[in-house]
Order: structure tokens, then sequence, then C-alpha cells
């Protein structure tokens, strides 16, 4: 696997600075393709760096023509579901249009390798749990309808063009890199572990609970918190399965274990030994009670198996990056 030459594109975002990172410390080649809107220039610490945006057809012909790419990850999506109510023509354009135009550079250039990154939110409202890959994808707001269209549109290259591609449906991403070099940083941050740790740190004054009057046990949602290590290892194997000559595949990334919006808390204030000061809010729209996945496949097909598991871990890695980040404000 090593002298493989990868694209990431969206490596200066969260979940693509941490894969750049794994694929470089692996012995790969990296390129970075991002144009740094939701991404950190900083955040690629690996590799070469190139800024654009995919909706620039002819500097993606022109990196293709420069580069010859094995494979390529695609991470760069806008993922807020409100904003994609509020403004749905931005996610079919940035989500499904662009990434046309990414597969239509590497068809012209025959790279025919891509591992996507898709989304629980390709199921819509859970009609049982765990999820696993035969739950039916009905998403209820335009940012899962993004993805699946994008999930589509890739069997349908497979079965026209011989595109192979991976789309792994990640769950709750979350946690940090182990070594402290990494960690989330959306800006606006909307995510429930970093908003929880904000609220330790002192850089915002507290943390609201959306909704105490869910069916589940402290009546707070469920949600499967998958950490960031985890979750780019199993991106690395889905690679390797491709080179394999695995034929393209749809897998659902979790632990397979819930925790509640009420159980992050408390473990965030074991973590942190700090005050954590929580107020009440009305549910958010769209929220699912419980959203678990079934992780089985992955673990069959691509040998893959979460080393991270434990929410305590997740949120030890995760404060050791908001420590530095609040310093460094
Ligand atoms: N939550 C709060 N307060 C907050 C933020 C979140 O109570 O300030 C709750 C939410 O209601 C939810 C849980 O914490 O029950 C987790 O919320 P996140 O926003 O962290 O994560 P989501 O489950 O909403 O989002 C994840 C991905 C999204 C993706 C979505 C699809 O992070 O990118 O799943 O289901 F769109």
């Amino acid at each position: 696997m090593t002298n493989l030459h990868v694209l990431v594109v969206g490596g200066a975002g969260y979940i693509g600075s941490h894969m750049v990172k794994l694929l470089a410390k692996s012995g790969c080649k990296v390129t970075t393709l991002d144009n740094l809107v939701g991404g950190y220039r900083d955040a690629v610490l690996y590799g070469d760096f190139v800024l654009g945006d995919l909706a620039d057809k002819g500097m993606l012909e022109k990196l293709f023509a420069n580069n010859r790419f094995d494979a390529v990850m695609h991470f760069a999506s806008f993922i807020q579901v409100g904003e994609s109510v509020k403004d749905p023509s931005m996610y079919y354009f940035n989500n499904v249009s662009n990434t046309l135009n990414l597969l239509g550079t590497m068809r012209h250039f025959d790279v025919d390798k891509f591992i996507f990154s898709s989304t629980a939110a390709t199921f819509g409202e859970p009609k049982y749990s765990p999820i696993d890959e035969h739950h039916p994808q009905v998403p209820i707001n335009p940012y899962g309808r993004s993805k699946l269209f994008v999930e589509q549109i890739l069997q349908d290259y497979q079965h026209a063009y011989g595109l192979k591609s991976v789309c792994l449906r990640y769950f709750n991403a979350a946690g940090a890199d182990p070594e402290g070099e990494l960690g989330e940083r959306h800006n606006p941050e909307t995510h429930l572990i970093p908003l929880i740790l904000q609220a330790a740190s002192g850089r915002r004054e507290s943390i609201a609970v959306f909704g105490r009057d869910y069916d589940t046990p402290d009546g707070t949602c469920i949600r499967d918190y998958i950490h960031i290590a985890d979750l780019c290892q199993a991106h690395w194997l889905a690679l390797k399965s491709l080179l394999d000559g695995q034929q393209s595949q749809q897998y659902n990334l979790g632990n397979g274990h819930g925790f509640s919006v009420q159980e992050v808390i408390d473990s965030a204030k074991r973590i942190t030994k700090r005050e954590i000061r929580v107020t009440e809010a009305p549910r958010r729209a769209g929220d699912p009670a419980i959203l678990v996945a079934d992780s089985t496949l992955a673990q069959k097909q691509l040998g893959w198996k979460p080393c991270f598991a434990e929410l305590d871990v997740i949120l030890t890695h995760a404060w050791q990056w908001e420590q530095q980040m609040n310093h460094s404000k």
C-alpha cells in the first residue's frame, strides 16, 4: 500500500485532516484539495495542499493532469441539516453537482477508486434499531437526500463506467486525534460533544439540551458516537478492499452502542472535572429519538473493529483538543 497517491478532497476539514495523517503515516503520498470554506490550512499536516473548489472544472483537469492519483477520498460537503432545509440549492450544488465534476474528471483520467463520506441521514426516521444496510433509505431533509443521490449515482457509475466506490455512512463522528495534533473545529459549531466541552472550558456559557421528552430511558436523544480514528481506519480498510478487487459497497459505521445526550454530559463532567452549565431547550426539528448503527457488515467484510468505542475515551481525546483550542484563542 505504499507508493499509493491518494487525493483527499476536503482534507483540511475535521474528518479529512485526520485521514490525511493516517494515509501519510501509512506510507501513501497524499494531496489535499480544499476550498477552505469549512477547513483550515494548518490542519493539513502532511503532503501537498491545493487550494481549489470542485466547481472549478479547469482546476480539476489541471490537478489530475499533473498527478497520477490511484484513488480519491471525498470528504468535502456541507453537513448541517437545518441549513439544508433553508437553502437546499446550496446543498444540491455543493454536495451533488460538485461531486459530479469530481467523478467526471476521475473518469476522464481513468481513476476508478472512490471512497465517499455518506451519512446516517440517508436513512431518515428509523424503522428499527440498530440500523443495518438493509434499512430503507428515506431521507427527510435535503442534506440526507444530497448524500443518497450521490450513493445512487455511484451505483450507476459502477455499472456503466466501472468506477468502484465505497460509501461509508457515518453515524456521529466524534473525538480527536489521540496524539493531540488534530480535532474538531467547525464554525459555527453545532455538534454536541464540542459544544459541551466548550461549556466546560469556559469558551461558551452553557449547553442546551434539545428535548427531554423523547421515548428513551432518560428522555434525551440517543446517538452512536464513533471515534474519528476508528472512522479513518474504516476508510483505510475500504481503500484496501477496492485495491484487492472488491466491487462497490456501502457500510454503516458506528459502535453499535447508543449514548443519550445526558450520558454524554455526565461523561464530560467525569473527564473534565469542571462545572458544565446545562439549560433546557425544545426539541430540534428533524432529530430522531434514537440512531444506532449495526456495523456487522463492515466488521465482516473489511475486518474493521473499533479501538476507541468507550465514550469516556472519545471525550478524553476531544477534551485534550478543546484545551489546546482554548489556550490558543
Ligand atoms: N444536541 C443538544 N444540544 C446541542 C446540540 C445537539 O441537545 O446544542 C443533541 C441533538 O439534539 C442530538 C444529539 O445532541 O440528539 C447529537 O447532535 P449533533 O448535532 O452532535 O449530531 P446529529 O446527530 O444531529 O448529527 C449527525 C451528524 C450530522 C448529520 C446528522 C444526520 O453530525 O452531520 O447526524 O443524522 F447530518
